[in-house]
């Protein structure tokens, strides 16, 4: 064999040991997704549509990576939550299941308004209809500077949160575009308390603490009008 096709052989043999991992990667069973989102559904409504006005937050199109590390946090006792403890320890929630139940989750798109339809037309179907209507989730328009909340947003959020509000599924950066307001003012304080890490990379990094009130109530008066 020439040299020269030495560290070529390893490459190839590489590519096909990850390859091979690859294909060996377990796929979400959506199905087993759909059955845990029974018990979920008790608090963050049928379609991950959070309840109570943001008492329990959406869940319905966060990104996957957020999703399943959050539930590991919660698992680890990492990350507090009372209410959801008797369901995610190691026994309720092994990592398939929190992979089914994030993959579930993460694929509901929820629609923001309920498209106008002639109830009077044959073939109009009401139970269908309020099904579709229990789906629909339009953040109100939180109070605040909606100018200053926007420069500032795209200045020093948008960057991991994205610019339009979506998150970021590589990063395990959550929406905030379509969460509940109030749920999002919790989680600010809670960041500010150090009762979570706002970034894993720079756990010390003081992230909301540097703005002030009125700042954070423009950034998340813009964060409202983000899924207009
Ligand atoms: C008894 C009510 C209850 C049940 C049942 C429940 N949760 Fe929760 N969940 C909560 C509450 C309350 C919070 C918010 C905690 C906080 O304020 O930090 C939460 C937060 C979360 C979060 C964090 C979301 C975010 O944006 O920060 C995820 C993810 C989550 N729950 C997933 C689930 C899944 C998956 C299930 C089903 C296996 C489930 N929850 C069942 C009450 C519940
Ligand atoms: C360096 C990247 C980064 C920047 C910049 C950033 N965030 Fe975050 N943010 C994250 C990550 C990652 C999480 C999830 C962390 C966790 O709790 O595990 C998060 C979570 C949040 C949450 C909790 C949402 C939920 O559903 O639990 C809020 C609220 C939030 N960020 C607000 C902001 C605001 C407002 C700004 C701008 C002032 C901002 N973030 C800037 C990375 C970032």
């Amino acid at each position: 064999m020439p040299r020269t096709s030495v560290p070529r052989l390893i490459v190839l043999l590489a590519f096909a040991v990850l390859t091979q991992a690859g294909a060996h990667a377990r796929e979400a069973d959506l199905d087993n997704g759909e059955e845990i989102n029974e018990v979920c559904a008790g608090c963050h409504g049928g379609f991950g549509e959070g309840g109570k006005q943001g008492q329990y937050p959406r869940l319905a199109g966060q990104p996957y990576r957020f999703l399943v590390d959050q539930l590991v946090l919660f698992r680890e006792r990492k990350r507090p939550n009372l209410a959801m403890v008797e369901y995610v320890d190691d026994r309720q929630m092994p990592d398939p299941d929190i992979q089914d139940i994030a993959a579930y989750l993460t694929a509901i798109d929820l629609p923001t308004r309920l498209e106008a339809v002639d109830e009077n037309a044959p073939g109009f179907d009401a139970f269908a209809r309020l099904q579709e209507a229990k789906r629909v989730l339009q953040i109100p328009r939180a109070e605040g500077d909606i100018g200053i909340g926007e420069k500032l947003y795209r200045r020093e959020c948008a960057s991991c949160h994205g610019r339009d509000g979506r998150g970021d599924s590589a990063g395990g950066v959550p929406l905030l575009a379509g969460q509940y307001t109030n749920y999002l003012w919790r989680q600010v304080r809670k960041y500010t308390d150090k009762v979570r890490i706002h970034d894993p990379d720079a756990p010390d990094d003081n992230l909301l603490g540097a703005f002030s009130h009125d700042e954070l109530r423009d950034i998340l008066a813009y964060v409202s009008t983000l899924d207009d």
